[in-house]
């Protein structure tokens, strides 16, 4: 009989131990229990929940969603049930989960962004926030703190000051220095970066000259932003201290190795779970498969092992 020795398929983000690198990301996994009917959420190292602001929100008019080669454009909008509701009808089943809750945090100004987390702050069962600068100021005529380093500092020192949680701060890649804005959220104190959020892109429906999805523009995911989200992840990584979180296309067990070679400490699975919502499953476990065939006993000895020269 051989016994196969176990592979330790674990991570320490330094505030946060995850099982295993893979998390779903925040948008595509609902709240959480509507994946139940796939998977037993306890085999994932984590997941983050569909973005929260204070008060629901209906989010855009539909079509909302088009699909493009190796991607998917959307324009939900930030749809969302707002924090009471979260919290008094989803985080109780969410409890009873064997994996790390991660809560996506919205705002249309600072001030939002802090009122939630507080709220957020007095209910038990939440690992960490993950902050979604990529949402639209309105103070700031629809520009997103994840646009520029000082208007990011700005909201990641007010959460960072009241919130008893750690804070991981989702960057957009629709800037041209992305490190840089990384670096402003390190200096005001969060404690990891996650990228990349969806590339701003836009598609026409040619036989009516209409844009694809009503709100003209949405964010572009999938398979087609992989390349350009690695890129990212590596100029990032190679930049700031606190771990960062790398995702945009990851579909394989191959797509989340790259990320974490490149430097990346752990994963998120966005698109991919929405064409098969076993994918982060098939990821973990062609992780292990991985781990045996280069005969490592723990994954995290690859993390930030890319050879440039
Ligand atoms: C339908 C949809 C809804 C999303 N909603 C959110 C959200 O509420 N908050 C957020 O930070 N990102 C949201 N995202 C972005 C994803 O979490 C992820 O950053 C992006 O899709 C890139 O990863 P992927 O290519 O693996 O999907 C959403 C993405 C999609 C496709």
């Amino acid at each position: 009989m051989t016994v196969r020795s176990a592979v330790d398929l674990s991570v320490d983000l330094g505030f946060l131990r995850l099982k295993n690198p893979v998390l779903a990301a925040s948008g595509t996994f609902g709240y959480g229990p509507e994946f139940e009917p796939f998977l037993d959420p306890g085999r994932l190292g984590g997941f983050v929940v569909k973005g929260l602001h204070f008060d629901p929100r209906p989010g855009n008019p539909p079509p909302r969603l088009a699909e493009t080669p190796s991607g998917l454009i959307n324009a939900v909008g930030l749809q969302g049930v707002g924090v009471a509701s979260f919290c008094e009808k989803t985080l109780p089943r969410l409890r009873g989960y064997k994996t790390a809750v991660i809560v996506n945090v919205c705002g249309a100004d600072t001030e939002e962004y802090v009122r939630v987390v507080e709220y957020l702050d007095g209910h038990e069962g939440i690992a960490a926030y993950e902050l979604n600068i990529s949402c639209p100021n309105v103070k700031a005529g629809g520009a997103c703190p994840a646009q520029s380093p000082a208007a990011t500092r700005k909201v990641v020192a007010a959460v960072k000051k009241r919130s008893r949680r750690p804070v991981i701060t989702k960057l957009s890649p629709n800037v041209t220095d992305v490190a840089a804005v990384a670096a402003a959220a390190e200096e005001a104190g969060t404690d990891a970066v996650s990228l990349v959020n969806t590339f701003l892109a836009m598609a026409v429906d040619v036989e009516t000259r209409r844009p694809k999805v009503a709100n003209v523009y949405g964010g572009l995911s999938g398979p087609a932003i992989r390349p350009i989200a690695l890129r990212m992840v590596h100029q990032t990584a190679s930049r700031v201290r606190i771990p960062v979180i790398g995702l945009g296309g990851i579909a394989t067990a191959s797509d989340a190795l790259e990320f974490l070679i490149a430097g990346a400490r752990a994963v998120q699975v966005g698109t991919a779970g929405l064409v098969d919502p076993r994918a982060a499953l098939d990821i973990i476990d062609g992780l292990e498969e991985y781990c045996r065939r280069h005969s490592l006993q723990r994954l995290s000895e690859i993390c930030g092992t890319i050879d440039v020269r």
